[in-house]
């Protein structure tokens, strides 16, 4: 028979932790492959909480009522959050059993803004700590991201645990980047979901397949992210929505888009905005559109669609 536990040697959790969300402002898809991507982080995304349930051997739960989320961290996992979760509290040695996790979140789940990453990060921190090393809190939510979306490249790891604006490129540590003047942007959810995990193996389909075509639209998709970044340094809005019309066309052209992402984008352009496209892995989540100076007929616009367009400022940094 088991001696019963302790409750003092239980691994412990710290009362919250956070994360932020993010907004992929151009480079998604291209950085898998290597090119460099912009990422702006949403801050309060998510916030967990932790508290000890009576029964030490109840397995963690994990709740989160605005992504109608409510999962036990039990043997069989067929949940992937449940073994995303479970694997991220693994790396980090934290309790797979004896705690309640309920999180508020302020982004939606599955729509290209970082869930995922951000309840990866903010659980791993509810182990680790607030003040834990960013790269083993990254290194920790990127073991749940591998779950969530085979072998993401890490970027919504990065900005999920850094927050700001960072350019990140496979493989190196992210680099924050200066940014000029705030840039106001419209988010407009699809409320269509996606994987990303199929979207990012779409692309590597034509990029196998079709090589000479399609590595040359990667390349150009990081030129149009050199190019944002000089922008974005110099505060010279005005050309921006050039760019990402750019990265929408040739994220469409590699298979990302969806007729309703399209449609979205040009009602933006349509109601007054320098630019539209599509944010994270595409196929539904989210468009980002760039108002050309009030963001007010592009929200008109959306919410006359029956959408709940948001606005979001990327403050200089
Ligand atoms: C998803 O937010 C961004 C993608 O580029 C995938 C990745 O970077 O892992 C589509």
């Amino acid at each position: 028979m088991n001696a019963p536990m302790d409750l003092r040697s239980r691994p412990a959790l710290f009362a919250s932790a956070r994360a932020c969300g993010k907004v992929i402002l151009v480079g998604e898809h291209a950085v898998v492959h290597g090119q460099p991507a912009l990422a702006a982080g949403l801050a309060g995304a998510l916030e967990l909480t932790a508290t000890r349930t009576a029964d030490a051997n109840a397995p963690v739960r994990v709740t989160i009522p605005a992504w109608d989320l409510d999962v036990e961290l039990r043997g069989d996992l067929e949940h992937p959050v449940a073994r995303a979760c479970s694997e991220v509290l693994a790396h980090c040695d934290g309790p797979l059993t004896g705690w309640h996790v309920t999180g508020t979140a302020t982004i939606p789940a599955r729509a290209g803004l970082g869930s995922s990453a951000a309840l990866t990060v903010a659980l791993a921190r509810l182990v680790l700590g607030e003040q834990a090393d960013r790269d083993e809190v990254i290194a920790a939510s990127m073991v749940g991201e591998r779950v969530f979306h085979g072998e993401p490249s890490g970027v919504d790891s990065a900005v999920a645990a850094t927050g700001g604006v960072l350019r990140f490129v496979r493989g190196q540590a992210p680099e924050p980047i200066r940014v000029a003047a705030p840039l106001q942007l419209v988010v407009v959810p699809s409320e269509v979901p996606r994987s990303t995990a199929d979207q990012v193996a779409r692309v590597r389909r034509n990029v196998e397949r079709w090589p000479t075509i399609a590595r040359p639209m990667l390349d150009a998709i990081g030129a149009a992210t050199d190019a944002f970044q000089d922008l974005l340094a110099r505060g010279a809005h005005e050309r921006m929505g050039e760019l990402m019309d750019f990265a929408h066309h040739l994220l469409a052209a590699l298979g990302v888009s969806s007729p309703i992402l399209d449609e979205l984008c040009h009602l933006a352009r349509a109601s007054g905005a320098a630019g539209a496209k599509l944010t994270g892995a595409g196929g539904g989540g989210c468009i980002i559109a760039l108002p050309a100076s009030d963001p007010a007929p592009v929200l008109a616009a959306f919410r006359a669609r029956g959408l709940a367009p948001i606005v979001v400022e990327v403050q200089p940094c």
